[in-house]
């Protein structure tokens, strides 16, 4: 089958992984790079042996079928909005919108055109959260009851050479920052949140940079870097959640599930690797049938969505799911400041688990079979 062409607009960090894993999946092929920084763009495309061309030249490539949007959280909505204007799918870095009311403008935009919109994170389709997944629709705990979900670090002023959107502006707070991994994970297993309380508190008003050409300098935080409480779940468990610039060391776990008939440690959903460990009579390492559970596969939800084009499936790594994600996370901070439970306005499917017994950069079965 012919991969579907894949143009990058944003050439930063993150972009090395996304460009490296083109080569691993088949269904996908890198065609082209741009940046607002030129420079930017041509670095990568020498080291990837691509074009390296303006956004507005790469928008109206015939041979991009998907735009991966790869540039700062405040430019995920302009230009995603240039990307399904131009009539090409969207998969864009988290979180995909700002705010809850721009990201439903960028999915009715692509509905307006029968267009996808996928969004990381995709490590919820990594070897080791699957495994977790196949356990608990197995029943393995039991009815899911309860569960935790905890980040707590001490601050990205430690090793962030330029940390200032972490605490001030758009996407900015733990929260923000971490919270898609570890609802969307949990949406994975458990399904839709339908209502929330939350609290939050603010260590310092001001941060020192510690590495880089403006070490020693402070900056203001202007957002909590604290933000903790407790989604309730459609299916009707409740998990505890707490995101945290403000802790120097802990000893919690990432994630915890508890089920009428057992508990799960499952790993960091930042992560596609990792043991997952089942309690039924004692702790157990879980053996994982699953591909892409031994290394960084970001793109594999990008992968998912090509092919999803290609046999006209529902992608797992869906915009409805990022929007869904992404108002857990407002609708916390909202309660957190309100006082008040806040009921979700949102909700969306649990995404189709992966089969097991696939290859590293095989989405499906079928793809076995030829
Ligand atoms: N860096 C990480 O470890 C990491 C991890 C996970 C997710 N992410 C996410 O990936 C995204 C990018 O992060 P990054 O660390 O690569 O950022 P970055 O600042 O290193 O790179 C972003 C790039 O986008 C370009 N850009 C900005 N606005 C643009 C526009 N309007 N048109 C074209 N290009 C534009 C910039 O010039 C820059 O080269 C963010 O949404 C971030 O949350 C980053």
């Amino acid at each position: 089958m012919k991969p579907l062409g894949i143009g990058v607009i944003g050439c930063g960090v993150i972009s090395d992984i996304y460009m490296k894993n083109c080569a691993i999946f088949p269904g996908i092929a890198l065609r082209a790079v741009a940046d607002l920084r030129p420079e930017a763009a041509e670095a990568k495309a020498v080291q990837y042996g691509v074009p390296a061309v303006t956004p507005a030249e790469l928008l109206k490539r015939d041979d991009i079928d998907i735009v991966l949007n790869l540039t700062i959280p405040k430019a995920h909505v302009e230009v995603g909005l240039m990307v399904l204007d131009a009539g090409k799918h969207l998969y864009a870095e988290k979180p995909l919108a700002g705010s809850v009311a721009e990201g439903r403008r960028l999915l009715q935009a692509a509905a307006a055109k029968g267009l996808r919109v996928g969004s990381a994170p995709d490590t919820f389709l990594g070897g080791s959260h699957q495994t977790a997944r196949a356990l608990l629709d197995t029943g393995r705990i039991g009815r899911p009851t309860a569960g935790t979900a905890v980040m707590m670090v001490a601050g990205h002023e430690r090793w962030h050479p330029n940390p200032d959107f972490y605490y001030a502006g758009e996407g900015a707070g733990p929260l923000m920052d971490m919270g898609p991994y570890y609802i969307t994970a949990l949406v994975n297993l458990l399904g839709p949140v339908s209502r929330v309380v939350g609290m939050a508190a603010r260590g310092r008003d001001r941060r020192i940079i510690a590495t880089g050409p403006r070490a020693g300098q402070d900056i203001p935080v202007e957002v909590p870097t604290h933000v903790t409480g407790v989604m309730e779940f459609a299916s009707g468990a409740v998990v505890q959640i707490v995101t945290s610039f403000d802790v120097k060391a802990h000893r919690h776990t990432p994630l915890e599930l508890y089920g009428t008939d057992g508990a799960m440690l499952i790993p960091d959903p930042n992560h596609f690797d990792g043991e997952v460990m089942l309690h039924a009579a004692d702790w157990e390492p879980q053996v994982m049938r699953h591909a892409h559970g031994d290394g960084n596969y970001r793109g594999l939800g990008l992968a998912d969505m090509a092919d999803a084009i290609v046999t006209k499936r529902d992608h797992r790594a869906s915009g409805a799911l990022a929007l869904h994600a992404l108002d857990v996370i407002e609708s916390l901070l909202r309660a957190a400041s309100t006082g008040r439970a806040e009921a979700l306005a949102t909700t969306c499917d649990r995404p189709a688990p992966l089969p097991t017994g696939t290859a590293t950069g095989q989405i499906n079965m079928a793809e076995m079979a030829e």
